[in-house]
């Protein structure tokens, strides 16, 4: 059992909690997860640790309530505690020890971008963060990746704040405009990876992605997390969760990522209906 110690309202529908966790701290990197489970019958549900802090022994984690089980973890509060927590999980991101990178992050996706900004800042490497969401309202951990960025653009899909479009939008005018970075970070929805990684396809620019499918055992065993990449069969939960975002068979992964949409949608409605699990 972990206790929850903090939590914070980003955005009406995305929350961050701070977890004890002694043992994921002390050994987590940026890039791995955990597999949490809420309650003794409930699904295992993948999260990325957006930070962490080994002295204290706790790891943060942010969510989007969209589905069953991030509605009944966003109903835990300080106190309360998560079932099961087993982690780090995956391989850590490999970044760069110089040069320039751009960061970008969609959505909920900026959670799990912090922690490589925050590494790519501690490292000397020159740091251009595009962080974007529907609306100025959704936009999440601003200041956070502020801090560790020399720039930082916000963009808005409603225009309410800052550019007016889409983060590989921003990208493609700042690359038409001459930026050359050496490699691109980009984090969030999958249309937006898969966006992201066309336009800088154009320019041969090293892309990394995190993908983020269904996951069950998280340990390379029951192979729900399967991707295609370069061609080749590839389980996130052990050989990613990043990879080269231009290697990635993006057809497939959306086709497996909707699988059980049906299934989604009748928990949800249980949910709704004060369901436990
Ligand atoms: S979650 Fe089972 S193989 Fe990755």
């Amino acid at each position: 059992m972990n206790q929850i110690l903090k939590k914070r309202v980003l955005t009406p529908v995305t929350k961050e909690i701070v977890v004890s966790a002694p043992h994921i701290a002390r050994k987590a990197q940026p890039g791995q997860f955990v597999i949490l489970r809420v309650s003794e019958q409930g699904e295992r549900i993948p999260l990325t640790i957006a930070d962490y802090n080994r002295e204290e022994g706790t790891i943060t984690l942010v969510y989007q309530e969209v589905g069953f089980t991030t509605k009944l973890l966003g109903k835990l509060e300080p106190n309360d505690t998560i079932m099961d927590l087993a982690g780090p999980l995956g391989l850590p991101a490999e970044l760069p020890e110089k040069g320039c990178v751009v960061a970008v992050g969609g959505g909920v996706g900026v959670a799990p971008l912090l922690p490589k900004c925050k590494e790519l800042h501690k490292r000397g490497v020159n740091l251009i963060s595009i962080v974007g969401a529907r609306s100025s309202d959704l936009i999440i951990l601003e200041q956070e990746v502020k801090e560790c960025s020399d720039e930082l653009c916000i963009c808005t899909d409603d225009g309410s704040r800052g550019f007016h479009g889409f983060v590989s939008d921003k990208l493609k005018q700042m690359l038409e405009n001459g930026l050359k970075p050496d490699e691109v970070v980009a984090i969030g929805p999958m249309p937006m990876m898969k966006a992201t990684c066309n336009v800088t396809r154009e320019y041969g620019i090293k892309t990394w992605v995190s993908m983020n499918p269904i996951m069950v055992d998280g340990t390379g065993m029951c192979g729900a997390c399967r991707v295609t990449v370069a061609g080749e069969t590839k389980f996130a939960c052990v050989d990613g969760p990043m990879f080269d975002g231009h290697l990635v068979d993006w057809d497939e992964a959306w086709r497996r990522a909707n699988t059980y949409r049906e299934q989604e949608k009748c928990a949800n409605e249980r949910c709704r209906c004060g369901g436990e699990h």
